[in-house]
């Protein structure tokens, strides 16, 4: 069985108006509110694929360390609120959407203080903030993968681990996500049929 049956199991086929919203989702989401987005997204199994991401970051992390963990594209909360049950990660959850970050503070997935608006093209946060990067379903929100990479190996501190999660198994995207990473300095760890994991190369040394 494929790994992501577990997640995606026993859904219903999606009704035109589902279509329509899907579509709409993966132009940008720009017309979608964060109500619709979340009724959507639960309703095809987004909570299931989050409980997946969990455990396959506990799988990693080692227990009795702390971890300073990014979300990025948190959206309203679905995936935070699964990674803040890993009692030794703190997570700070970063989107371009207010609106999505505040349906998710007011749901109780994400508190105030993990929340930031910002944009993945440009983190606002100092070189080397954070130990792990996690985005959920967001390979294809991104207009500049490049720039988008640049970013994250600038944030995370040497040896961080990035965990590259992917609703989907067949259409390619773990295959291409795999060309994107190798011109950044990573290393690929593990791949399944659904994610990537990587960890971010050393950098070098200024003083030889
Ligand atoms: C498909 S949703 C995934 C949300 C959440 N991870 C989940 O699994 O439900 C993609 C998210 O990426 C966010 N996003 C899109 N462009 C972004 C950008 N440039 N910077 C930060 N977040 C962005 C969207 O606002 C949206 O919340």
């Amino acid at each position: 069985m494929k790994e992501n049956k577990l997640f995606r199991k026993n859904l219903p086929p999606r009704t035109p108006e589902q279509d329509d919203l899907k579509k709409r989702i993966e132009q940008g989401m720009r017309d979608v509110s964060a109500q619709e987005y979340d009724t959507f997204v639960l309703e095809r199994g987004r909570d299931r694929f989050a409980i997946a991401v969990k455990s396959l970051v506990t799988s990693v992390l080692n227990p009795r360390k702390h971890y300073e963990a990014l979300e990025i594209g948190a959206g309203t909360g679905i995936s935070t609120r699964r990674l803040n049950e890993i009692e030794y990660i703190h997570v700070t959850a970063l989107d371009i959407r207010e609106d999505y970050l505040e349906f998710g503070i007011r749901n109780g997935r994400i508190r105030s203080e993990q929340a930031v608006v910002g944009s993945f093209s440009e983190l606002p946060f100092p070189d080397e903030s954070f130990d792990v990067y996690v985005g959920v379903a967001i390979l294809n929100q991104r207009a500049d993968v490049d720039r988008f990479y640049e970013e994250i190996s600038r944030v995370l501190k040497d040896g961080g681990l990035v965990f590259i999660p992917w609703t989907k198994v067949k259409d390619g995207s773990i295959e291409r996500e795999m060309e994107n990473i190798k011109k950044f300095p990573f290393e690929i760890t593990s791949r399944g049929d659904w994610y990537l994991i990587g960890k971010r190369k050393p950098r070098m040394s200024s003083r030889s």
